[in-house]
């Protein structure tokens, strides 16, 4: 099994506030450079690879001419430009019949809200629209001249009945987008077309390799992390912050708190809560002020290392982490960050501490909802950056009064996308049978009694901020 992915930060540009986007052609760049950096480090050929697998973030728009050229920048999943799209959706067709048409209501990340931004705002960009792919798909494009999505991807556009895992026509006919720019719809594991001759060419991969549908970042690193079974949830901090729990129905929040999306595995479906700056809020932290004395180590390492000099509870510091607008629970892209109960006695530590701990306490309010909606949580596994530093991972212990269990991949969407490929050549016969078999857990954090039930006061306290601060964020 062999997985690539750029250790390079691939930036995004946001020329006004909010606005979030890449240009297409760099991922493809850094498709090409990966995928040769991994062959050439397993030693491997492109002929010895028997299928190739698919990830990448969601709810991005990429839209091509009818020569298959990118018309625009991708507007990508954390844009939140498109708030008056999102709320005329909510207007009509309604959020209750969206609702019921795709399990999910109205909301800027979702793919559909960019399409009626460009069409409304860019008309002679949208009448040359022909394709809309997501972003992994644009690669895929590259890579095999087909278009093609899973369905647990196409999740997340607004477009596709859930329940049924098909485009919803409701959807496409209440909204008038027009059926034939979407791409064709698999399930994950499902082989979806072959290494053309200018893939091989940009890759080493080899022409004619089969290529299967692959998944979202989110549903991927489900299946690298083994979250393929109610019951089994994981918590993962890249950017943005991701509580997944496996489901074997479509569960559905009827507040729309969550998103409600098709899994990787063909006949289950996963509730998730998404906190849009996780590891972002660290990363702003670091821009704006600094990682501390250069020593070596690597910078994130050396904030984490002066948050532990702060106790537990940051003496009560709390940071509410909305640098991009919320997802989950508030639905809400005016919502901003703020750092409350600062005291003349609080350093650099405390702040960095209060980050880490709101972006948990962010977090948490999944497994709240989670609560309200029954859905069970016996296994919760870390992963992203949120797995790799011990006082992170405790910390999220003691919030979530849970143990944690990290696991031996690290790269969870990356090695899913390769276990997914695995099913596809047949090496497994289904993506259960594939987890159980390569995901490993090395270790159980337990939470700390003590700390825990510190934190749970401070919980309460978190939670009274975005309603009292509500106000004055709108007025901003
Ligand atoms: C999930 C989501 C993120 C992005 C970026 O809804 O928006 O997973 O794909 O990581």
């Amino acid at each position: 099994m062999v997985t690539a992915g750029v250790g390079e930060h691939v930036p995004f540009a946001s020329p006004q506030p909010g606005w979030a986007e890449q240009d297409p052609a760099d991922w493809w760049k850094a498709c090409g450079l990966a995928v040769r950096q991994a062959l050439s480090r397993s030693g491997l050929r492109g002929a010895d690879i028997g299928c190739v697998g698919f990830s990448g973030q969601m709810h991005g728009a990429v839209l091509l001419d009818a020569q298959g050229a990118v018309i625009r920048p991708a507007l990508i999943w954390c844009d939140q430009r498109t708030g008056a799209q999102a709320a005329a959706l909510a207007r009509a067709p309604g959020t209750a019949h969206i609702i019921e048409w795709t399990l999910n209501p109205p909301l800027t990340n979702f793919t559909l809200t960019k399409l009626l931004w460009v069409r409304e705002t860019e008309p002679s960009n949208w009448a040359r629209v022909r394709r809309l792919l997501l972003p992994k798909d644009y690669v895929r494009y590259r890579l095999t001249g087909e278009f093609a999505i899973d369905v647990a991807d196409a999740s997340g556009t607004l477009l596709l009945d859930v329940a049924a895992r098909q485009w919803s026509a409701r959807m496409l006919a209440e909204t008038g987008i027009d059926a034939e720019l979407l791409p064709a719809l698999y399930e994950s594991p499902e082989i979806c077309g072959r290494i053309s001759s200018a893939g091989a060419k940009a890759t080493g991969l080899a022409e004619g390799t089969p290529v299967v549908a692959g998944a979202g970042d989110q549903a991927a690193g489900a299946v690298g992390m083994g979250i393929v079974r109610r019951g089994a949830v994981s918590v993962t901090i890249g950017t943005s912050g991701v509580v997944f729990a496996a489901t074997d129905r479509p569960a559905l929040d009827p507040r729309g708190r969550l998103h409600t999306f098709c899994h990787a595995l063909p006949g289950r479906w996963h509730v998730m809560g998404v906190t849009q700056a996780a590891g972002l809020s660290l990363r702003w932290f670091r821009d704006r002020f600094g990682a501390g004395p250069e020593d070596g180590r690597d910078p994130y390492d050396r904030l984490v290392a002066e948050a532990e000099t702060a106790p537990a509870g940051a003496e009560g510091l709390l940071w509410l982490p909305y640098l991009m607008g919320e997802r989950t629970p508030h639905c809400d892209p005016g919502a901003r960050a703020a750092l409350t109960g600062l005291s003349l006695s609080h350093s650099r530590a405390h702040v960095i501490r209060a980050i880490l701990e709101g972006v948990a306490f962010s977090l948490k309010d999944s497994f709240t909802i989670f609560d309200e909606m029954e859905v069970p949580v016996e296994q919760i596994r870390l992963g992203g950056g949120g797995a790799r530093a011990p006082l992170w991972r405790q910390i999220q212990a003691d919030i979530y009064n849970h143990g944690v269990q990290l696991l031996e991949a690290e790269e969870g969407a990356a090695f899913g996308a390769a276990i997914l490929a695995g099913v596809g050549a047949g090496n497994w016969s289904s993506v259960e049978e594939a987890c159980t078999q390569a995901v490993r857990v090395t270790r159980e954090i337990a939470p700390n009694s003590e700390t825990a039930a510190h934190m749970a006061r401070r919980y309460l306290a978190y939670r009274q901020l975005y309603p009292a601060l509500k106000a004055a964020f709108a007025a901003g």
